[in-house]
């Protein structure tokens, strides 16, 4: 038997890599992101509560009622928009799932997709499996804002879609309402859709307001907003997430949810429903974060490594260029089994492997963790 692949050029991900790495090293796992602490024991608790009490069959496909009315509540609180939670708020397994589904929904062979690189893994694949052609699209180099005259000018009768990611991974990077102006201008007399992964919704820093595409009257009626409540509540192995969308998107966009995966995992709805009626429970992420990356920067000035404080996200990117020229990869395993750190190499969020001599870390650890990473970085200098 011969397989074709379908996706030449996927290996196994970095993240998977440097985790394993990470692992098999005995070092501070820095690399992947996801949080190093437990969720709020009240909504672990929920999740046991609606277990017990039976809520263990498949939930309706496009989520349990509640999860939607209580996720389109919160919408209108943060952005001043009440989704229609009957038709275009969508519960499914894991932003992942919105952004292959969203992706899926608009995409036909031939049509063209702008990604901002650097680029989180999973937009690319998504496309590409749906006959489309990615085009990479630098941000721009000195501070990874948004280069519009490149995105200007790689628009095209074939372009479909547009994929923004804010607060940025790898970046950390926010879209301003200049930017949000900016998009609005280019896309108004053209028919293309926007997929908007906001899954760090919740962590922005230093006063900055996350601009949810949904709180743009213009870009929401052709854009879906990608969330993953994994990402906010610290739960990241639950893969629950959503797609917020206009009616007619919607419509489309739950054909393929249904034969992806059909419904998402029934108790953690419940318990989410619930969770959600307490404003505080998502109001309070921000500050918690805000903390945690304070207490990282302060370790990662004491090092050799040079960075611009990150908007958003819980990443924070750094740059060793100034101290050598090895590859951002040797750099990354030479942290990993000489000083037991692990991080991400930034040349894999680039579809060409554009090595800038950057590498990220995730900040969503504990505080002696942190801080002990850190210590450990003080001999940088070291190994290179
Ligand atoms: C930018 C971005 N989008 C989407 C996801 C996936 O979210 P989920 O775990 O809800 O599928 C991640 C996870 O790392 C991410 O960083």
């Amino acid at each position: 038997m011969n397989i074709r692949s379908k996706l030449p050029n996927t290996g196994t991900t970095i993240f998977t890599i440097m985790s394993q790495m990470a692992k098999d090293q005995g070092a501070i796992n820095l690399s992947q992101g996801f949080p190093g602490f437990d969720a709020d024991s009240v909504l672990l608790d929920l999740v046991a509560k609606y277990i017990k009490l039976g809520h263990n069959q498949y939930a309706p496909m496009s989520g349990i009622e509640s999860l939607r009315k209580n996720l389109a509540i919160k919408t209108e609180k943060c952005y001043g928009f009440l989704p229609d939670y009957q038709e275009e708020v969508t519960i499914v397994s894991g932003a992942t799932e919105a952004l292959f589904a969203a992706i899926s929904t608009v995409i036909r062979p031939g049509d063209e997709a702008l990604i901002l690189e650097p680029a989180y893994d999973s937009y690319e694949p998504a496309i590409i499996l749906n006959g489309g052609i990615p085009i990479h699209i630098s941000l721009n180099e000195a501070d990874f804002s948004v280069n519009w005259d490149r995105i200007k000018s790689a628009v095209s009768f074939k372009t479909k879609l547009i994929v923004v990611n804010s607060p940025h991974n790898p970046t950390g990077y926010v879209w301003t309402a200049e930017d949000l102006k900016i998009l609005a201008d280019l896309i108004r007399d053209r028919n293309i859709f926007v997929v908007s992964d906001e899954v760090y919704e919740h962590i922005t820093f230093d006063g900055r307001a996350h601009l949810s595409l949904l709180g743009n009257e213009e870009l929401r009626k052709k854009t879906f907003v990608c969330g993953s409540f994994g990402k906010t509540f610290h739960v990241t192995g639950w893969k629950v997430g959503y797609c917020i969308a206009p009616k007619e998107l919607t419509k489309e966009f739950r054909k393929i949810h249904q034969f992806l995966t059909f419904s998402t995992v029934t108790p953690i709805q419940f318990a989410l429903a619930e969770y959600l009626e307490n404003p505080d429970h998502y109001q309070s992420i921000q500050e918690f974060y805000e903390k945690k990356r304070n207490l990282f920067l302060e370790g990662l000035k004491q090092t050799k490594l040079k960075f611009s404080t990150t908007q958003g996200s819980f990443f924070q990117m750094a740059s060793y260029g100034h101290l050598s020229k090895i590859s951002d990869q040797k750099l990354a395993e030479l942290m990993c089994k000489k000083l037991k750190v692990a991080c991400i190499p930034v040349s894999s969020f680039y579809h060409n492997g554009t090595d800038n001599q950057f590498i990220r870390f995730c900040f969503a650890k504990e505080e002696r963790e942190l801080e002990e990473a850190m210590n450990r970085l003080l001999r940088l200098e070291e190994i290179l």
